[in-house]
């Protein structure tokens, strides 16, 4: 008798419950100054093993004109374990920008990808990547890169055209693996399939920079116009 009356309990709570619905961990705005580009970026750690994580920074101009386009930088830090890892930007594997990188001696290759399907993504010219003369490096631990990109926050994806407000908090993908790439100095490396994939949240708004050209001119890399930001249009 209790025990019937403990289903019937449970069941009752089951049929209670909300139905599940996605529960994206919230953002957490940490304003990370990395002192050797000079740029403020907007960190989130995504863990890739129960005791280790990747690092995603992004750095956006502030005072991006509503509706326009707009470079960021990006500034991934990753274990040395790792043989790739990759950004989605929008929250998922199929339709929009890839950022994958490897390690690559000294400094890693860094790699613009598209997928069509859960299948190995290919090059992407619809986002340029440059990277800056500083932040790319490598040492015993871990490797690091920091890049100019234009066009992964804008996009043609699977429902339309896509623009990442630089003043909201967004869902990305990300994912990576143990295995090494077959040809780490080559940007179009076939890459082995992940062994992990998983989502982070991450603040744009604490990555503003006001001074993000010159900050860009500092570290060698052109992005032209005001500080206000708007450096390239695609
Ligand atoms: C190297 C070749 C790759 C293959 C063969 C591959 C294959 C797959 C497959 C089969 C799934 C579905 C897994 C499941 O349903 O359990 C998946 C999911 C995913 N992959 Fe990949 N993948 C590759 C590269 C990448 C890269 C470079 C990224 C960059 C971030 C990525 C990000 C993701 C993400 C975020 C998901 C989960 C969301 C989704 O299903 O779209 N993958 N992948």
């Amino acid at each position: 008798m209790r025990t019937v009356y403990g289903l019937a309990a449970l069941a009752g709570l089951a049929a209670s419950r909300p139905s599940p619905e996605p529960l994206p961990l919230e953002a957490r705005a940490v304003a990370v100054v990395d002192q050797e580009t000079g740029f403020t970026f907007s960190e989130t750690k995504a863990a890739a093993t129960l005791s280790s994580n990747i690092v995603f920074r992004i750095a956006t101009p502030a005072n991006v004109p509503a509706g326009q386009p707009y470079d960021i930088v990006l500034q991934v830090i990753a274990p040395s374990a790792l043989g790739w890892v990759g950004l989605a930007w929008g929250g998922s594997m199929i339709r929009n920008p890839l950022t994958v990188s490897y390690p690559n001696g000294a400094k890693p290759t860094v790699s613009s990808r598209w997928a069509t399907a859960h299948s190995p993504p290919t090059t992407y010219t619809g986002a340029t990547l440059t990277p800056l003369t500083n932040g790319n490096k490598s040492n015993g631990t871990h490797w690091q890169f920091t890049v100019k990109c234009t066009g992964c926050t804008t996009y043609t994806g699977s429902s339309g055209q896509v623009r990442i407000d630089p003043n909201s908090s967004r869902r990305f993908g990300f994912a990576c693996a143990n295995a090494k790439v077959s040809n780490p100095s080559s940007s179009s490396s076939s890459i082995p399939v992940h062994d992990v994939y998983n989502y982070i949240t991450h603040d744009f708004p604490a990555g503003a920079n006001s001074n993000f050209a010159a900050l860009l001119q500092r570290n060698g890399v052109s992005g032209g116009g005001a500080d206000t930001g708007n450096t390239t249009f695609v």
